[in-house]
Formats: structure tokens, C-alpha cells, sequence
């Protein structure tokens, strides 16, 4: 019997740039999986806040503003879609000015907890792959499976610039690489739900690895969770 009616809850949680999307993504698609992008929830009320012009030091304005949100991911013709408050709002979060706001944003105790019980309430039916910060330490302390995925921040820099410079945008390396520790800095110093590798998470190192070898271990070891969950007695 599985432990959840759709499968088990994977976490990965790690800096910015590790690479938990694409893998997240990928997993997904490998395991038949929802991906659970949780900093798109978080650019998206830090979105709406900043729209609102809500003072991010008034904690009652921005607590009443947090009862009504409503973030949504869905599915779009197999494209994933962040909509806040019933706007499609997936290409307005991903600027670096949107990323130091959402850093900052996230450490508010009203948008974590609106966040940690939509975020459990998606994940609870299980078959999800949950990217983010806290979700092996906070949102789903009891994951089946808890990944922690890092990279060193030259590394993760550099992977940003390149694509930046995909995308288009210019880049600079020395300024990326400021910006990569000031988040690295906000995320892990807050004082609610900080960026921490759980207990039980088991470590990866992508820095020298490439997207291909780092997916297939985690496959693995899920597969065999998986497998494992679905013959105890
Ligand atoms: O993963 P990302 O870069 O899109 O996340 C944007 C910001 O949101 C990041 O600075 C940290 C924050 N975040 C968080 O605090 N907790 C999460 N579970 C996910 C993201």
C-alpha cells in the first residue's frame, strides 16, 4: 500500500542556481509527477505585494493582504502557468530585480505560512516533486524522499550569466556573483524557514556534474523509494 493515494512527496531544497528546476522538472516528467515550483509562488506574492504597494514593514497591512491570496500553478498546453489572484503573472517574476525582492518578501511570516499550507495542501495527495528552501525542514518534514542540492557560488554564477546571455540580457559575471551571495545570504540568515539542508536529505554536489548524471541518481534512488513504499505490508 502506498503511504499516499498518488505516490510519494519528493523535496528539493538548495541555493539559487543549483539547478532544482530543471531537475525538479525532469524528475517530474521521469516519475509521471507534478512539479511544485515553490519560488514561483513566492515571486508571485512578492509580484502582488509590490503591485498592491503594500509596506513590507507594516506586518498587520501585509498579514490582511496575505488572507486573500491566491496563488495557483497550472498546466497551459504542457507549459507551467503561475497565476496570482486569477492573473497569469509567469513572465513578470523571473527579473533579477523580482529575485532581491521575492528574497526579501520570503522572509515575512504571514507570506511563508499562506505559502507553507497551499504548498501542503497541492502536495498532500503525494506524486510531487517540491522545489524550494524549507521543504524538506518545514513544508514536508516528513517527505518519503529529500534531496539537497548545491553548488559552488562561482558555479552557479556562471550558470545564471549564460542564461541571461540566452536569454538576451546582459551579463556580468563579478555582478552575478554578488547578487548570487546576497540571496545566498538572505535566504540562509532569516529567521523564520531558512535555507538548511534537512537531517535526512541526502547531499548532491552539481558543481562538477552535469544535468544527465545528477538526474540519474536521483531517479534511482526515488525509483527504489518507490518501489520499496509500495511493498510494505
Ligand atoms: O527558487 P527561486 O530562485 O525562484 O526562489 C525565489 C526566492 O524565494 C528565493 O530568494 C528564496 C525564496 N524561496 C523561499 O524562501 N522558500 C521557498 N520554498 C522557495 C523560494
Amino acid at each position: 500500500m502506498p503511504l499516499r493515494p498518488d505516490g510519494i512527496v519528493i523535496a528539493i531544497d538548495g541555493p539559487s542556481g543549483a539547478g532544482k528546476s530543471t531537475l525538479a522538472r525532469l524528475l517530474a516528467e521521469r516519475l509521471g509527477y507534478i512539479q511544485i515550483d515553490t519560488g514561483a509562488m513566492y515571486r508571485a506574492a512578492a509580484l502582488l505585494l509590490s503591485r498592491a504597494g503594500v509596506n513590507l514593514d507594516d506586518s498587520a497591512a501585509v498579514e490582511q493582504f496575505c488572507r486573500n491570496l491566491d496563488i495557483r500553478l497550472e498546466l497551459d498546453s504542457g507549459r507551467q502557468v503561475v497565476r496570482a489572484n486569477g492573473t497569469d503573472v509567469t513572465d513578470k517574476i523571473r527579473s533579477a530585480e523580482m529575485s532581491l525582492l521575492t528574497s526579501r518578501t520570503a522572509t515575512l511570516k504571514p507570506v511563508r505560512e499562506a505559502m507553507r499550507k497551499a504548498q501542503q495542501l497541492m502536495g498532500s495527495r503525494g506524486g510531487v516533486v517540491l522545489e524550494g528552501r524549507d521543504i524538506g525542514t518545514v513544508v514536508f518534514p516528513e517527505a518519503e524522499i529529500k534531496f539537497y542540492l548545491s553548488a559552488s557560488v562561482e558555479e552557479r554564477a556562471r550558470r545564471r550569466c549564460e542564461e541571461m546571455i540566452s536569454n538576451g540580457e546582459p551579463a556580468s559575471l563579478a555582478e552575478t556573483i554578488l547578487a548570487v551571495e546576497k540571496r545566498d545570504q538572505q535566504d540562509s540568515g532569516r529567521d523564520i524557514a531558512p535555507l538548511r539542508q534537512a537531517d535526512d536529505a541526502v547531499l548532491i554536489d552539481s558543481s562538477r556534474l552535469s544535468i544527465d548524471e545528477v538526474l540519474r541518481s536521483m531517479e534511482t534512488l526515488c525509483r527504489h523509494k518507490i518501489e520499496n513504499i509500495d511493498t510494505l505490508p
